[in-house]
């Protein structure tokens, strides 16, 4: 069984998903870590976010995989390297939604999110989950909550990583991407018309996982 999650930054979503994951045994699969890796190898190779045709041909010889450990924690392997914290750095957020809006990389990564979801039954969660890469999920999330407070929450997330960055930066970078994210041309990020939506403003990270999983119980 397939389970889509989606929203925007900050609600939230990566967080419920992985511990849902683990209650029910699921595979997870954080799909903008793979964005994330693919900035990461163009940054690396200082291509402009800008160069589709070098980033697409990038994208095309790129190896990108996801191991779940047992603990629940995820690792991301770029070309075979473990890349988990790197790709969380400010530098690959500021440029990620450029790369995903690129049609191309969007077609290839999309192309290796469908396979992994071969693997078994699996949490997925992303942008376009439930209207793109598996527009058939048995079971679709929208997980929303207040710009505010998805500020709140990635400032705390970020300095817990031991990021230095101030709450203006992180509320820019959330809006600048929201916007990317919401108006590009290739799968903007949009709420399927048959997914759950709920707006996790004011609730807890228990609270969210537990509405999610009353809901897989019923309708799983
Ligand atoms: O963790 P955060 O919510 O900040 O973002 P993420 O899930 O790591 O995704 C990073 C970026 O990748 C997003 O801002 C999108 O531009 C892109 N993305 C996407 O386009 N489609 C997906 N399925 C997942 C991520």
């Amino acid at each position: 069984m397939i389970i889509a999650v989606d929203g925007p930054s900050g609600a939230g979503k990566s967080t419920v998903a992985r511990i849902l994951a683990k209650r029910l045994a699921f595979l997870y699969i954080d799909t903008g870590s793979m964005y994330r890796a693919l900035t990461l190898k163009a940054l690396e190779n200082n291509i402009p976010s800008d160069d589709k045709n070098k980033i697409s041909e990038l994208a095309r010889s790129t190896k990108i995989d996801l191991r779940n450990n047992a603990d629940g924690s995820l690792t991301v392997f770029l070309d075979g390297k473990d890349v988990s914290l790197e790709i969380r750095k400010p530098k690959i957020t500021q440029f990620v939604s450029d790369i995903a809006k690129i049609k191309e990389v969007r077609r290839i990564l999309v192309g290796i999110q469908r396979q992994l979801g071969l693997r078994g039954d699996c949490i997925l969660d992303g942008r376009d989950i439930g209207t793109v890469v598996f527009p058939d999920a048995k079971i679709k999330f929208f997980i929303d909550a207040s710009a505010q407070e998805r500020v709140n929450r990635r400032f705390k997330e970020l300095k817990g990583l031991g990021q230095n960055v101030s709450e203006d930066d992180v509320s820019k970078d959330l809006s600048n991407r929201d916007k990317i994210d919401s108006t590009r041309e290739a799968s903007p990020l949009r709420q399927a018309a048959d997914a759950i939506y709920i707006d996790t403003t004011g609730l807890s990270i228990e609270q969210v996982v537990e509405k999610m999983s009353e809901y897989v119980k019923k309708n799983g």
